[in-house]
C-alpha cells in the first residue's frame, strides 16, 4: 500500500481506509475517556496559530502526519464540549450515534436543495421531524425545516412573520415606503440576542425591538407586554410579533405561553415559541405543563444540537403556517426547476429558508432518535434535571452560596456569597464570584461561565452532557467550596 496520494483524483484509499479505522478508534477511546483533558483549553491567544505553518504545503501530505499534527498542535487547543464537567453555557453534547450519522452525511455530500438532488435526504427530513414533533407532543399539523442553529431559526420566524403581513415587503422592500407603519416586535429583557439579531438583520431596526420587563422568576410580565402594545398602538405603530422563551439563556425563565398567546390572538401578533434550549423538555410528561399556550404559537424552535445529543448544528423550526415561510423565501431560477416541483408533488427545502445548499442533517438527528429511542433521551434529559435540582438543593442550604434564580430546567445560577463578604456590598461581591469562577476554570477539571441576573454577577452550571454523572457535579460542588476557602482565605 502507498502513502503517496496520486496526483489527481482522489488520495489513495487503502490510505483513507486504515487512517479511518484509526479515526474511529480514537473517537471511541476519546469518548470513553474525555476526562484525560482539561475541560477548557489551557492555552493563550495565538498559541496554536503559532505552531502552524504560514504558508500551504505546496506537496500533499500523508494522512499519518496530518493525524499526528491534529493530536499534538490541535487537541491542546480544544475545549471540551464532550467532557463531563462541562457546565458553561447550555453544554450541548453530541453522541456516538450522531457522529456516525455526521461521517456518512459528510461521505454522501449531498446538496439536498431540492427533492431530487437527493429525495432521501429532503423525505428523511420531513419524517424525522414530524416524529421529533411527536416526541414533544406539538400539534400534527406543524411542520419543520432543520436550520443551522437558532439564531437563524429565531430570524426566519421574524421574517415569515413580517411576509405574514401582507405589506408587499417581499416586492417593494421597507426604505422609503410611506404607506408602511413601523413594524414592533416584542421580547422579554431575558430573550436571546438572536432574537434582536434577525430584527436587525431584517431592517426591523433596534428602536423597534422592545423587551419587556420580567418578574421575580425572570418570566416575561404580560401585562406589561400589553401596556407595550396598546402604547404603540396609540402611537399609530404595527405590533407583529411576539415572542416567548421556554428556557431563558441566562436562568431557563419560562415565560407565560398561555398568556402571550391571549394577547397574540388579541392584537393579532405572529407568536413565536424559542424552545431553543428547553424545548427538549417536552420529552418529559412532568414538564409539558410549561408549554402550555405553545400550541397556539405560530412558530417554535428547537434545538437537538442543545440538549438532544445531536452535533451541532441542528436547529428546527416549526410552523403552523408552511406555505407563508415558503411565500416568504421561495424564488425559483429556471436552473432550479424541475417537474415535480411544479407539480408540487415534492417538498424542495431550498424553499423554507435562506440556504440553498443544505447539508443532509436529518440523518444524524435520525440515528440519534433511532439509537436511543424515545424513551432513552428523556431519560438523559430527566437525569441532568435531577441532577441541576439537586446542585441547587446543596447550593441553597450552604452558608457561603445563594442562589440567584428559580431551577425549573438543569441550570443552576449561583453566587458565592460568604458571610464575611455580605457587609461588603455588591461590587465586591461580583468581583468574589469573578474570581472564582476564573480560578475554578483554569484547574481545567470543571468549566462553568456567567451571566448577569438583575445588575449581579451569577455563576451559571448547566448540566446537559451525556456523560455527566452524580459524582461529576459532586465534585464541581466540592471544588467551587474548596476554591472559595482559597480565595478568602487569601483576602
Ligand atoms: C434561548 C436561546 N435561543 C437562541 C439561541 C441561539 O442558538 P444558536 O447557537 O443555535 O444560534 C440560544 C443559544 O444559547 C438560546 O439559549
Amino acid at each position: 500500500m502507498s502513502n503517496q496520494p496520486p496526483s489527481h483524483g482522489e488520495i489513495d484509499l487503502d490510505a483513507f481506509r486504515q487512517s479511518g479505522y484509526q479515526l474511529i478508534d480514537w473517537i471511541a477511546d476519546y469518548f470513553a475517556n474525555p476526562e484525560q483533558y482539561p475541560v477548557l483549553a489551557q492555552v493563550e491567544p495565538g498559541d496554536i496559530s503559532a505552531q502552524l505553518p504560514t504558508s500551504p504545503p505546496t506537496k500533499a501530505e500523508s494522512l499519518p502526519d496530518i493525524i499526528a499534527d491534529f493530536e499534538q498542535i490541535i487537541m491542546p487547543g480544544m475545549t471540551h464540549w464532550n467532557h463531563p464537567n462541562f457546565f458553561a453555557y447550555f453544554s450541548s453534547t453530541g453522541s456516538a450515534p450522531g457522529v456516525l450519522g455526521e461521517l456518512l452525511s459528510a461521505a454522501l455530500n449531498i446538496n439536498g436543495m431540492l427533492w431530487r438532488t437527493s429525495p432521501a435526504a429532503t423525505e428523511l427530513e420531513t419524517v424525522t421531524l414530524d416524529w421529533l414533533g411527536q416526541m414533544l407532543a406539538l400539534p400534527s399539523d406543524w411542520e419543520g425545516v432543520i436550520m443551522d442553529g437558532a439564531s437563524m431559526s429565531n430570524m426566519i420566524a421574524i421574517a415569515t412573520a413580517r411576509e405574514a403581513l401582507n405589506l408587499q415587503i417581499r416586492v417593494k422592500g421597507m426604505a422609503g415606503r410611506t404607506d408602511l407603519p413601523r413594524l414592533r416586535l416584542y421580547i422579554s429583557e431575558q430573550s436571546h440576542s438572536s432574537v434582536e439579531k434577525g430584527a436587525l438583520t431584517l431592517g426591523i431596526g433596534q428602536e423597534n425591538v422592545i423587551k419587556i420587563a420580567t418578574d421575580e422568576n425572570f418570566a416575561l410580565d404580560p401585562t406589561a407586554l400589553k401596556t407595550a402594545i396598546e402604547a404603540d398602538l396609540a402611537a399609530g405603530y404595527r405590533p407583529f410579533f411576539v415572542c416567548g422563551t421556554i428556557g431563558t439563556t441566562s436562568s431557563t425563565a419560562i415565560d407565560p405561553l398561555a398568556a402571550i398567546a391571549d394577547l397574540a390572538e388579541q392584537y393579532q401578533l405572529w407568536f413565536h415559541v424559542d424552545g431553543a434550549y428547553g424545548g427538549t423538555t417536552a420529552l418529559l410528561p412532568e414538564m409539558r405543563h410549561h408549554f402550555e399556550g405553545a400550541e397556539r404559537a405560530d412558530s417554535m424552535v428547537v434545538n437537538p444540537h442543545k440538549w438532544m445529543f445531536t452535533p451541532i448544528d441542528l436547529s428546527v423550526l416549526y410552523t403552523r403556517h408552511p406555505a407563508t415561510l415558503k411565500q416568504a423565501f421561495s424564488i425559483l431560477p429556471e436552473y432550479l426547476r424541475t417537474a415535480e416541483g411544479d407539480a408540487e408533488t415534492v417538498k424542495n427545502y431550498m424553499d423554507y429558508g435562506l440556504q440553498l445548499g443544505r447539508r443532509f442533517r436529518a440523518l444524524k438527528l435520525w440515528m440519534v432518535i433511532r439509537a436511543f429511542g424515545q424513551e432513552g433521551l428523556a431519560a438523559r434529559v430527566r437525569e441532568h434535571i435531577r441532577l441541576a435540582q439537586q446542585f441547587a438543593g446543596w447550593v441553597d442550604e450552604s452558608a457561603d452560596f445563594e442562589l440567584l434564580a428559580p431551577t425549573p430546567m438543569s441550570n443552576v445560577c449561583f453566587r458565592a456569597c460568604p458571610p464575611s463578604y455580605q457587609a461588603q456590598g455588591e461590587a465586591a461581591l461580583d468581583q468574589l464570584n469573578a474570581q472564582l469562577l476564573d480560578a475554578v476554570n483554569a484547574t481545567g477539571q470543571i468549566f462553568i461561565s456567567h451571566t448577569k441576573l438583575r445588575g449581579q454577577y451569577s455563576l451559571r452550571l448547566a448540566v446537559g452532557n451525556i456523560r455527566t454523572t452524580n459524582s461529576h457535579v459532586e465534585s464541581a460542588w466540592q471544588l467551587l467550596n474548596d476554591t472559595l476557602h482559597q480565595i478568602k482565605s487569601l483576602t
